[in-house]
């Protein structure tokens, strides 16, 4: 099967880099939602995140010891948490916490904030520490495709506080590429820019990630083959060799 990539499709896919610089734009496309717990609030999750996110907490037994927090936002529902910070908790750590709405990747339906659940949780900043069944989730999320978002030493690049309880499904293999080097996506998606497709792919395992800059209109072959844009100039392409 073949596909044509066009200019709307560098704003969708599992890579799209949202940030302050690079907002979601009009042509991403509306995630397709499922409910992932409708207990307090309706939290919502695009539908292959959940599917890996259930595997997760399957894998490590989480049972009742992790729960959702906060999943996909509108843009209105990301202006109203940003707007209620403020008056309640100030600029400054609204800023440090919040996303502005747009920069938000809580509006792509590909992050989530778990909570460790241990007495009251906090909805900006829920507790998910370095320890117990927090870490088992840690080192079991990368296998199945989500990265811990925004990490302490990384603050300068992604401008916003290291939140231990955010996590982004960016899918298989590129988070456990993002994981084992300590990339942020930023990062992530920049070091992949010399990896041309076509000319010099990145090898990992069985795979072959390469990026392609989007000039025109192209035609490429899907087979085997998985495509994201970056929500900045181009492609991410993924091709299993084996
Ligand atoms: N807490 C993250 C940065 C957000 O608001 O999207
Ligand atoms: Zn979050």
């Amino acid at each position: 099967m073949k596909k044509v990539l066009k200019r709307c499709d560098i704003y969708r896919g599992n890579l799209i880099l949202v940030n302050r610089d690079y907002l979601l734009k009009e042509e991403t496309k509306l995630p397709d939602l499922e409910i992932i717990s409708d207990e307090n609030e309706m939290i919502l999750l695009e539908k292959n995140a959940n599917k890996f996110l259930r595997f997760v907490l399957r894998e490590i037994q989480a049972n009742d010891k992790i729960v959702p927090v906060s999943g996909y936002r509108t843009r209105e529902e990301q202006e109203k948490i940003f707007k209620d910070s403020k008056e309640a908790n100030g600029e400054e750590f609204t800023l440090k916490y919040v996303a502005f709405p747009d920069a938000s990747e809580h509006q792509t339906g590909l992050a989530i904030d778990l909570g460790w659940n241990v007495g009251i949780i906090d909805f900006i900043r829920p507790s998910f520490p370095h320890n117990e069944v927090c870490d088992s989730f840690r080192k079991c999320a990368k296998k199945y495709g989500f990265i811990e978002r925004y990490q302490s030493d990384k603050e300068d690049i992604t401008h916003i506080s290291a939140e231990e309880w955010h996590f982004r499904y960016v899918g298989y293999p590129h988070s456990e590429i993002i994981e084992n080097n300590h990339f942020c996506l930023e990062e992530y998606i920049s070091y992949l820019k010399q990896y041309r497709y076509r000319e010099n792919p990145f090898l990992y395992c069985d795979y072959e990630i390469s990026y392609l800059p989007f000039i025109e209109e192209i035609e490429i072959e899907l087979e085997n083959t998985q495509v994201s844009g970056n929500n900045v100039d181009g492609f991410i392409i993924t091709r299993k060799i084996k």
